[in-house]
């Protein structure tokens, strides 16, 4: 059961939402256009608040759903972990657009949300002060998650390996963004 869902949620972690709902919406490819990221920002910046609050909600369902399908069927936190580790990565690197997906935040707080609802209400809470004060989605993103993922490991030790794997990943991802937070260039709001 651990490996379907694995797969499951790797290729439901697949599906993008920006590119999907900006498809049906007529909208601008987020891939084209502001940053090139097909996430939720990006959205918001070239399509507005309806098309990017959905791209969320979606993001944010790969990574929940599976977790909770993982946990009713009775697996481990660690294989729960696991689980939404593969959902990210299927956002990340989508099978059904040639690998080149989104940064992950939206999908790796579904998981978050999935595995513990109090680090992630946290987390929601680090990126909304960080978000309010800096007005930079990335650099509350990366203020939020890298610092949350170790702290649910600490909370569910079983979880170590997996959730360090998605904050070095979300590091990762966000490298332009680093790059231009250190430039003084990062997009605000
Ligand atoms: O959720 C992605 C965000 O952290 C950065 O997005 O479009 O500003 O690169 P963007």
């Amino acid at each position: 059961m651990f490996w379907q869902l694995v797969l499951l949620a790797y290729l439901t972690g697949s599906l993008s939402f920006a590119i999907l709902l900006s498809r049906l919406a007529g909208a601008p490819d987020p891939r084209a256009g502001g940053s090139g990221n097909p996430g939720a920002t990006n959205m918001l910046r070239l399509a507005g608040k309806g098309l990017a609050i959905s791209t969320l909600i979606g993001d944010l369902l790969k990574g929940y759903l599976p977790v909770l399908l993982a946990a009713m069927l009775g697996l481990t936190i660690e294989q729960q972990a696991w689980v939404g580790l593969a959902a990210v990565l299927g956002h990340l690197y989508p099978l059904y657009f040639r690998f080149r997906g989104g940064k992950g935040v939206a999908t790796t707080a579904g998981t978050l949300l999935g595995l513990h609802p109090p680090t992630a209400a946290l987390a929601l809470i680090i990126w909304l002060v960080v978000f309010k004060v800096k007005r930079t989605s990335s650099l509350a993103a990366l203020a939020a998650l890298p610092l949350c993922l170790p702290l649910l490991a600490w909370q569910q030790p079983e979880a170590l390996l997996p959730m360090t794997l998605l904050a070095a990943l979300i590091v990762w991802r966000h490298r332009s963004n680093l790059r231009d937070l250190s430039v003084g260039k990062e997009r605000h709001f």
